[in-house]
């Protein structure tokens, strides 16, 4: 019996829709379902997305920079189907994932520090967009990495561990990718003298709920000038309820370092991979703040 379904399973049929179904043999995993698009097809949904994107990454590498744009999202997509790993619960998925590249390859820093190795998804991404620039990812467990990108170097400690006095410039990148508040990872990145950050899950204090683990206070809540210290914010998630008090020094603090901060848009309407990511490039003053 089990037999005779495996082969009719192995067949192409036609679904309730007239549309046809074909099982791959072997099974073979991808990282997301997706549109075996026509080169035009695909030329459109990479040319909308260009439009979509176009405007937050002028304001971010300004307007001669973003003359790759386009290139930059063809070879995402190339890079996205190259990768060997083909799930990465828990990390990037497609949308955050082509935010990153992007923008990484734009900025071309010489080097790229991550704190939030996870999987290595986004390590390896970074490497595909930046081959030339010194790579260094962070986390402080490694039970979960399972690829490594070429030269890249992997810790297993918190970034402020990690000796970097000599290091800081103006042409590094850090992506914080790591759950921890964006206020801290703003003073710390202040203090140790680097500029050009890229935050994940930079949610809304309206909606703080969607994600795990919300790095408090984001961004977002930095930049919002109507929430007050001391104020209670409760929110539940996954039969989780959370609280937190919101700590005024630490939103003054972190919020006079900001020079200013960029939300990427927001693609799944053009995608349909749906991931609540809300990547938020930041610049930090020049001046260094002590607020640690
Ligand atoms: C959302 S995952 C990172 C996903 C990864 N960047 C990607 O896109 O594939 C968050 C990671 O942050 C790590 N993490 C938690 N605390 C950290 C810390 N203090 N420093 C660095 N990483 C930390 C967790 O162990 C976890 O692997």
């Amino acid at each position: 019996m089990e037999n005779n379904q495996d082969t009719k399973k192995a067949k192409p049929y036609v679904d309730a829709n007239g549309v046809i179904v074909e099982r791959m043999r072997p099974p073979a995993p991808e990282p997301a379902p997706r549109m075996n698009l026509s080169d035009a097809l695909l030329a459109r949904q990479q040319h909308e997305i260009v439009a979509r994107l176009e405007s937050a990454v002028v304001s971010i590498v300004g307007a001669e920079s973003t003359q790759a744009l386009p290139d930059a999202v063809t070879a995402y997509f190339r890079s996205y189907r190259a990768s060997p790993l083909t799930d990465n619960t828990g990390g990037s998925q497609f949308n955050d994932g082509l935010l990153l590249f992007v923008l990484a390859r734009l900025l071309a820093p010489r080097r790229i520090i991550e704190s939030g190795t996870h999987r290595g998804f986004s390590s390896w991404l970074l490497r595909h967009a930046c081959p030339d620039a010194e790579l260094l990812s962070f986390d402080i467990d490694h039970s979960q990495l399972a690829l490594r990108a070429e030269g890249a170097s992997y810790h297993l400690c918190d970034w402020t561990e990690h000796d970097l006095t000599s290091s800081a410039d103006d042409n590094t990148l850090i992506f914080f990718d790591d759950h921890i508040s964006h206020a801290r990872r703003i003073m710390e990145a202040s203090a140790r003298g680097f500029r050009h950050l890229l935050f994940d899950d930079n949610f809304p204090v309206t909606t703080l709920y969607a994600t795990g683990g919300v790095p408090v206070p984001t961004v977002a809540m930095l930049m919002d000038s109507s929430l007050q210290g001391g104020e209670e914010l409760s929110w539940t998630r996954n039969n989780k309820r959370y609280r937190y008090r919101v700590d005024a020094d630490r939103l003054i603090g972190a919020r006079r370092l900001i020079s200013r901060a960029v939300g990427l848009p927001d693609v799944t309407d053009l995608t349909e991979y749906r991931s609540p990511s809300r990547m938020t490039y930041v610049e930090l003053l020049e001046d260094r703040g002590n607020a640690l």
